[in-house]
């Protein structure tokens, strides 16, 4: 008895410490700056590569194929993307309206597409490309303009440390590691963070997930966190935990859902959308993250812009995905859909970028920058349309498709009826200013 109230003693002191010092982070002035850029530039990239695009499965293959570790490290040695363009993926993001790329550095599968010295598991030492594909990306980023953000899986189905206790381990295909031991996969961790955060430049971002399958290990993500910020204390922190913010963590994500909606059931994302960090949506181009050569639900270019208005009315980014082939390159279902974005933001793109968010309406959605209000039109209702806003004089609205046609209105003090030309186009932009 004594001896179990003195372990529950330490238990709490362990925890409230923890917290404590989880609580102290301050974020830097840099790190406030590159929130706000991040919010700014609203349309990013998610590249999901490798190993695993060679079976053309996904990035669940080994999981869900139930491949043990060392017969899928044989992928590794015949992993030769040779027609891989860091240039061509970064063009097509940036003609695609995109300004951020996050791409994953290390999957759930474990292997890293970068010169990792603490493991031999990655391009460098295990394939025979032999070409460090974070460094190509991060240098062509950088030529291009584009800020270059790096997704981490915490979990790793092959480092021998990583526990076997979680939903995955159950099913056998990681190996036996009876001996595992979770805190060296935490300096794993926190090496290979210090290693990516040091060699590459200015990162946008990391991008975590993979806690959720054993949410009980201790994770440390102090330590973690404060590696990451000591490294580099501009570069944001993000985690795909699928629950509320928590200290450390500079901007919030939200996987296949508008911020505040929760239709997988994964998350609370209902409850706690973050009141004063950047948000952002991750959303697939057809069903799949990693390549998957039988997935062709590609959705249009109007339903991906029409998501990406609807993130920015919800004031958050969107991180559109594409899995690289083991070829090295996009499907050119993907190529097509990104320059048709591309054309779409080329004229619309002042209504996305640097705005902040509005409403959300069964006609369409609205964000706002400085004293005008953007008016994305889906669905016009019996020809009109209607804007709730108090306290603001409109000076008037325009049709910019149409060489800033005049659009009549009327306005009242709770707000303003449009009159919506009877031709307007669909997601066509009515800009509306105040004064
Ligand atoms: C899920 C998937 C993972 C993917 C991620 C992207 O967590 O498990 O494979 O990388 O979503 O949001």
């Amino acid at each position: 008895m004594k001896r179990f109230s003195l372990l529950t003693i330490l238990v709490c002191f362990l925890l409230v410490s923890a917290g404590l010092q989880a609580q102290t982070y301050t974020p830097t002035p840099e790190n406030l700056r590159v929130r706000e850029q991040f919010r700014t530039d609203r349309f990013g990239m998610f590249i999901h590569w490798g190993l695993y695009s060679q079976l053309g499965s996904g990035e669940w293959v080994q999981h869900e194929w139930k491949i043990p570790h060392k017969t899928y490290e044989k992928l590794a040695g015949q992993f030769n993307p040779t027609q891989f363009s860091a240039d061509a993926i970064v063009l097509a993001a940036k003609s695609a309206g995109m300004r951020y790329i996050t791409i994953t550095t290390k999957h759930h599968d474990g292997f890293c597409l970068w010169d990792s010295k603490l493991t031999t598991f990655d391009v460098i030492d295990a394939t025979p490309f032999k070409r460090d594909i974070i460094k190509e990306m991060a240098e062509a980023c950088k030529r291009h303009g584009i800020t270059l953000c790096l997704y981490y899986s915490l979990l790793d189905w092959h480092h021998p440390d990583y526990l076997t206790t979680g939903n995955h381990g159950k099913l056998g295909f990681m190996g036996g590691r009876g001996n595992a031991d979770f805190s060296k996969y935490v300096d794993y961790m926190c090496g290979q963070l210090t290693e990516i955060l040091t060699n590459y430049g200015p990162i946008g971002a990391i991008w975590f997930d993979g806690e959720w399958e054993n949410k009980p290990a201790n994770w440390e993500f102090d330590k973690i966190y404060r590696a990451i910020h000591k490294a580099q204390p501009a570069c944001l922190i993000g985690n795909n935990h699928h629950a509320n913010v928590r200290p450390g963590e500079d901007f919030q994500m939200f996987e296949k859902d508008l911020p505040g909606q929760n239709s997988h059931g994964w998350a609370n994302h209902a409850a706690d959308v973050a009141k004063d960090l950047p948000l952002e949506m991750c959303e697939t181009m057809n069903g799949s993250w990693g390549f998957k050569l039988n997935d062709n639900k590609f959705k249009s270019s109007a339903s991906l812009t029409k998501l990406l208005t609807q993130c920015a009315a919800a004031d958050a980014n969107l991180l559109l995905n594409v899995g690289p082939m083991s070829n090295g390159l996009l499907q050119p279902e993907f190529v097509d859909t990104l320059s048709k974005i591309g054309s779409w933001m080329k004229v619309n793109g002042a209504t996305i970028y640097g705005t902040r968010g509005g409403i959300t309406r069964s006609w369409g959605v609205t964000t706002q920058k400085d004293n005008q209000i953007l008016m994305h039109i889906f669905k016009p209702e019996d020809g009109r349309v209607y804007l709730p806003l108090t306290g603001k004089k409109v000076v008037g609205i325009v049709r910019s498709s149409k060489g800033n046609a005049a659009i009549t209105f009327r306005q009242d003090a709770n707000g303003v009826t449009v009159n919506v030309p009877s031709d307007i186009a669909s997601q066509e932009v009515l800009t509306l200013t105040w004064k």
